[in-house]
């Protein structure tokens, strides 16, 4: 077998930095030396070998790597594809050593304990929040999901696939999303190579509701109801096939989430052995931060904020943020602050 990746280098002469991505996950994975080859396509050169190879494969995204076995040629625009399919086993990165020097607590194959879970927060208090987000990939690998539909989940995303490691991503397709909104979860899937496991709610429950109270009924006796059967119940559903999951929460996003830890322990869903391990790698972090990082990224985001949204959920109940208003303040507006919340991180 032999591999090439092919890297685009810019028109200015830099190079490209989802090249350098890629380059950097093999590396840490200690699969580079399985890349036999490197071939540069110069966007100024169309004559350049790269470009040539780009052309002749019609590929129009860099990096993309060439498999070649006897006659058989596949391409891959995924490193994670490739990793996946034809890569020899990765090897493992070790964890970020303990603050304590002493051996760092594993959870029980069965599912986490409270005390697991204090230890864990112990231990990363003062980790970046890609090492949390490496260290739940390297212990539950695809039975640990991230749960995606905003900004932050990108950033956890972005992070998750910078591992180089096997992870799960879910979208509660609640049917009321933006349009903008299923066009940004399809370029997250293309740009990250990633499967997004969309979860609809009960036809049944839905149809009921909507046949009694009609389409808008949050409006006039809460959003409970609807976020009850739209998002919690496909959530419950979703987590009974995984053993940890991650959000992009952060605690300065509300104040019903000034508590948010790092990891805590998901007795509300019954995961695949009980109770989950929930990871929130983002709650120390702030607004700004997650946006400086989408930025450095190259990450792709939903066009609404580009029209002044902030925080987005289903179509009908968020609005763009008006001046000085808090981020939460234009989801539910119609009700109290204190409120705010569709009950995914609320369940007991
Ligand atoms: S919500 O509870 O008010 O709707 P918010 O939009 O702040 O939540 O998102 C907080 C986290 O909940 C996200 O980072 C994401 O992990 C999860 N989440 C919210 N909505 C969805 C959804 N539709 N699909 C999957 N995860 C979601
Ligand atoms: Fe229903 Fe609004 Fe909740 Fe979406 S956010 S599930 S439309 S109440």
């Amino acid at each position: 077998m032999h591999v090439t990746m092919i890297k685009k280098e810019l028109a200015d002469g830099s190079p490209c930095k989802k090249c350098l991505q890629a380059e950097e996950i093999l590396r840490r994975r200690g699969l580079w030396e399985q890349i036999d080859e490197v071939i540069f396509a110069k966007e100024a050169d169309p004559a350049s070998p790269g470009m040539k190879l780009a052309a002749a494969h019609r590929v129009e995204l860099a990096p993309f790597f060439l498999v070649k076995e006897g006659e058989r040629e596949v391409v891959y625009t995924s490193v994670i594809e490739l990793m996946r399919e034809q890569l020899a086993s990765p090897m493992s990165v070790a964890p970020p050593r303990p603050t304590n020097g002493h051996a760092a607590p594993q959870p029980s194959d069965d599912h986490p304990s409270e005390q697991d879970v204090a230890e864990l927060n112990q231990r990363f208090a003062t980790a970046e929040p890609v090492a949390v987000v490496d260290w739940v990939l390297s212990r539950y690998g695809e039975s640990a999901a991230i749960a995606f539909s905003g900004a932050e989940d990108v950033a956890v995303i972005d992070m998750a696939a910078s591992t180089g490691r096997r992870f799960s991503v879910f979208t509660l397709d609640t049917g009321r999303l933006h349009p903008e909104t299923y066009r940004f979860i399809d370029r997250v899937r293309t740009h990250y190579g990633v499967k997004i496991e969309l979860m609809f709610p009960d036809r049944v429950a839905v149809e009921e509701l909507v046949r009694k109270k009609g389409l808008f009924s949050f409006y006039d006796d809460g959003h409970n109801e609807c976020c009850g059967m739209r998002k919690v119940e496909p959530l419950h559903r979703a987590l009974g096939g995984f053993r940890a999951w991650l959000s992009g929460q952060r605690r300065d996003q509300s104040p019903t989430r000034t508590n948010v830890e790092l990891f805590e322990l998901d007795r509300a869903h019954r995961g695949v052995t009980g109770p989950l391990l929930k990871a929130n790698p983002l709650a120390r972090t702030t607004l700004g931060d997650v946006w400086n990082y989408l930025r450095d990224r190259q990450a792709p985001t939903n066009e609404l904020h580009d029209r002044g949204y902030v925080s987005i959920g289903c179509e009908p109940c968020t609005r763009a943020s008006r001046p000085g208003e808090h981020e939460r303040a234009s989801r539910w507006w119609w009700e109290e602050a204190t409120k705010r919340e569709c009950g995914l991180h609320t369940a007991k």
